[in-house]
């Protein structure tokens, strides 16, 4: 049977975009933190949707790392959508608390928490 699928499509469908609950972008740096933990964060956050099977399923969350998320102090930065919540202090060691508390049982950690932006409300 052909595949009628364009290149794009069939990336978008690799990458399971429409299978997502929640969005999570980190920035790495470099204003907001040093590079160094920003990076250190970053594998933290990819080893730990892995470990807790946040590719698919009801809970699923894409991963973005950005260069740069215009607040850049007090970092790493992190927000994640649709609850918009606007996290700082985001080192590699904040990360296992925050994937298990927020991205698995949904109860953002209030005290990392600087801003809100809620989308969808
Ligand atoms: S460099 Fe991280 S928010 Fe700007």
């Amino acid at each position: 049977m052909p595949d009628n699928r364009t290149p794009l499509e069939t990336t978008a469908e690799r990458l399971n975009i429409g299978g997502y609950h929640r969005h999570v972008l980190l920035c790495a740096g470099p204003k907001c933190c040093a590079e160094e933990d920003g990076l250190a964060a970053w594998e933290a956050l990819k080893g730990q949707l892995k470990e807790k099977n946040l590719a698919a399923g009801e809970r699923a969350c894409y991963r973005t790392r950005a260069a740069c998320l215009r607040v850049c102090t007090e970092g790493p930065t992190m927000v994640v959508y649709p609850e918009g919540t606007w996290y700082h202090g985001m080192t590699a060691d904040r990360i296992p608390r925050l994937v298990q508390e927020h991205l698995v049982e949904g109860r953002p950690i209030e005290e990392w928490i600087f801003a809100r932006n809620p989308l969808g409300e």
